[in-house]
């Protein structure tokens, strides 16, 4: 059974991959900024199953708050094995084009926040010689687009921090997830028109991760055909992609 730190565990693919590991008896460590929120969460997880569920809130973005959690969760679960970052925020693509404020504060919330967090606990998983940490990236940071770059360059900078992160710890037996969901049917994408092939529910992208944790994967596109779609994005050559619409 698993001791689980999941910062973000409000997101709604949080909370379905939560669900899955409180059936299987783990235990649980709810980081979010909404009390009451986390609270009806955690109590249905205990419902679920789960053996210990504690929690806590934390704005992510108070980089000196980090530090201080991970000792809660340590000591409310009696020990850590697996992590999951998965906290994030769409952002205001046009926003951020006229602000650089708004630019900074998404880069913030998308990847320097995660980078903080990776920092801290990558160093107690060393030193032990265990542990998984899995983070939500997406197919977003594979590429920049014009509708939504902000976003996209903090998930591929998560995505390349990680990438290295895996082959620092690997000789410490410490595996290191990137998770890059497509579309996703979540609050996140409330405003988004959605159907079609390309959407998938949280409970589907939970399951993959669940499955990337269980046999330490390394990337993992979910669900799986992101990962041909990807690979044609990515080998349009510049000169034709800068006149997309995408
Ligand atoms: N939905 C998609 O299509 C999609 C695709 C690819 C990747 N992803 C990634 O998947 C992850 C989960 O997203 P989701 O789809 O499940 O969306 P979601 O339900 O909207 O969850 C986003 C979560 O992030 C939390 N959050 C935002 N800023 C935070 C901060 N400063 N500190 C702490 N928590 C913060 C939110 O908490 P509050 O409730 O307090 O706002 C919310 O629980 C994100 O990293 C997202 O980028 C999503």
């Amino acid at each position: 059974m698993r001791k689980i730190l999941i910062v973000g565990a409000s997101s709604a693919i949080a909370e379905a991959t939560a669900r899955i590991f409180a059936a299987r008896g783990d235990s649980l460590y709810l980081v979010g900024r909404k009390a009451d929120l986390l609270a009806s969460i955690a109590a249905d997880l205990k419902v679920r199953g789960a053996t210990a569920v504690g929690m806590e809130t934390m704005d992510a973005n108070d980089l000196t708050a980090h530090e201080a959690m991970l000792g809660r969760a340590e000591q409310t679960l009696g020990g850590l094995d697996t992590v999951l970052i998965a906290h994030g925020t769409l952002s205001d693509q046009k926003g951020c084009e006229s602000s650089v404020e708004l630019t900074l504060h998404e880069l913030t919330t998308n990847a320097i926040s995660t980078v903080a967090l990776l920092t801290r606990i990558a160093e107690i998983f060393e030193r032990r010689k265990a542990g998984t940490i899995a983070v939500i990236s997406s197919v977003a940071g594979d590429r920049g687009r014009q509708s939504n770059y902000v976003y996209g360059s903090a998930k591929a900078l998560l995505t390349a921090f990680l990438s290295g992160l895996r082959q620092r710890l690997w000789k410490s037996g410490v595996a290191v997830i990137t998770i890059k969901p497509g579309f996703v049917d979540s609050p996140m994408t409330a405003a988004m028109p959605k159907g079609g092939p390309l959407w998938a529910k949280p409970q589907r992208v939970a399951a993959g991760i669940v499955d990337a944790i269980d046999r330490s994967a390394t990337v993992v596109y979910l669900p799986w055909f992101w990962a041909p779609i990807m690979l044609i994005i990515r080998t349009i050559p510049e000169r034709i992609f800068r006149g997309l619409k995408l």
